[in-house]
């Protein structure tokens, strides 16, 4: 019977077949140890020459690192650490894989990403794109069970949404298109037919800035409610975080072990989250030692300081209007100000979650479509919105790639998706 190794623990004394590859593998005289992953876990084959007789345990010693081998044994725990692994009776030897250039030795980034296809094989890889696809799993399951629908809106897109600077560009036939900064613009009038909507899909940023935080592609996910405010979404970030947060720490304990991930911070993120105004933050940077002024916006640096002086999320809201998107509603009690929203994740990493109220006025955003030196006429679709039932409404975007660094505790977003593209690298 052909199992996972995720699975020999129900197939305890019983003779079952493991289809894998060969992570590791010692020698030494009448036995050898054959270490093997399949993609649903790791376990250990022992192969002794006493159960297998010669020529079996010749083959075996022709293994390599990497190479695809079918393994077939007795399941049995090891009494010392009560793992389960194989006492083997035959192996097939599926392919011999020649030298592999990803080994326990140190690597530079820069080989490692050049082997991408090959270093994600690797234990601490595998365990973080486990977490980015439990994470992917919860936020399907939070939104399609609280009665949203998903919208998946387009990648090719006509015009720009969160500013004109981080475009790229692609020859569309005669004509020019971008590829999409967001899906908001599009789910906004998707509101008026669904009330509740959300899009989860990939992004593209043109973005010039080599940071830890910064990808040129990445996958967003995006709620967007009708009859909303700013209010609403602040708390739907914090529910949406918290049972993230609880998914996680149910069902990650194993990856979060391999990659020594201390899970009491994120414990202590299942608490109300921290809020504050833009301009209480900034006040507080600069009694933190910060040299930002009012009216622009925070620095990666700004936000590492600001969220390591807490251990929940920081709910910042109320931003100056010079910085923000056309599309924010103003506060109606400071108009220096527009009813928009970031989460800081603590531990210094920052924005994972940008959103806000959307602006309900037509005169207003047309008004604003100009300010920003847009062409109305290319926003004639989205202003309507506005013209036929309009009503207040909200909603906002969070980085997966953030989201996953964060919580596995990352250096780097570029481990967090399995092909990352970034200024300086578009391969493999
Ligand atoms: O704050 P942003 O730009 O907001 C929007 O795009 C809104 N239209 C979303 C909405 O309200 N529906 O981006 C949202 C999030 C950021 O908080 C961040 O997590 C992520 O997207 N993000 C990036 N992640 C990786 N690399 C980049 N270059 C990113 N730019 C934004
Ligand atoms: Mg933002």
């Amino acid at each position: 019977m052909i199992v996972s190794i995720s699975a020999l623990k129900d197939h305890l004394d019983q003779e079952v077949t493991i289809r894998g590859w060969t992570t590791h593998h010692r020698k030494s005289g009448k036995i050898q140890f054959l270490n093997m992953r399949d993609g649903s876990g790791y376990t250990q084959c022992v192969i002794a020459i006493q159960d297998v007789g010669e020529a079996i345990f010749e083959k075996a010693k022709t293994i390599t690192q990497e190479s695809a081998v079918a393994v077939t044994g007795t399941v049995s725990q090891n009494p010392r650490n009560q793992q389960f692994e194989l006492v083997v009776k035959d192996l097939e030897l599926i392919h011999i894989a020649e030298p592999f250039p990803v080994t326990n030795k140190e690597h530079g980034t820069e080989f490692l990403m050049d082997h991408r296809h090959l270093w994600f094989r690797s234990k601490r890889q595998w365990a973080i794109l486990r977490v980015r696809h439990r994470i992917v799993r919860a936020i399907r399951d939070f939104f399609d069970s609280h009665a949203y629908t998903l919208i998946d809106t387009p990648i090719l897109t006509p015009t720009a949404a969160e500013g004109t600077s981080n475009l790229f560009k692609v020859d569309y036939f005669e004509d020019t298109a971008y590829l999409a900064q967001t899906g908001q613009l599009y789910l906004e009038p998707a509101l008026a037919a669904f009330g509740k909507v959300y899009c989860f899909g990939p992004t593209f940023r043109a973005e010039k800035s080599k940071t830890r935080r910064h990808l040129t592609e990445f996958w967003m996910v995006e709620p967007e409610i009708a009859f909303a405010h700013l209010e609403d979404i602040m708390q739907l970030s914090q529910s949406f975080i918290h049972y993230i947060l609880e998914c996680v720490l149910a069902d990650c304990q194993m990856e979060f072990e391999v990659l020594e991930r201390d899970t009491e911070p994120l414990k202590k993120c299942l608490q109300p989250f921290i809020r504050m105004s833009y301009t209480e933050a900034v006040e507080k940077l600069r009694a933190l030692g910060s040299d930002i002024t009012w009216g622009t916006d925070f620095g990666g640096d700004d936000e590492t300081i600001l969220t390591q002086e807490y251990e929940q999320p920081i709910l910042v809201h109320r931003f100056p209007k010079t910085f923000k998107a056309f599309y924010f509603e103003p506060d109606p009690d400071n108009h220096e100000v527009v009813l928009g929203m970031d989460l800081l994740a603590p531990e210094g990493y920052g924005e994972v979650i940008g959103g806000g109220e959307r602006a309900s006025s037509v005169d207003f955003l047309i008004e604003q479509i100009a300010k920003h030196e847009l062409n109305q006429e290319h926003y004639e679709w989205y202003l309507d919105v506005r013209r036929y039932g309009s009503m207040p409404h909200a909603g906002f975007g969070m980085g997966l790639e953030r989201a996953v660094a964060w919580i596995c505790k990352l250096p780097h977003v570029r481990e967090t998706i399995p092909y990352p593209r970034m200024l300086y690298r578009l391969k493999p």
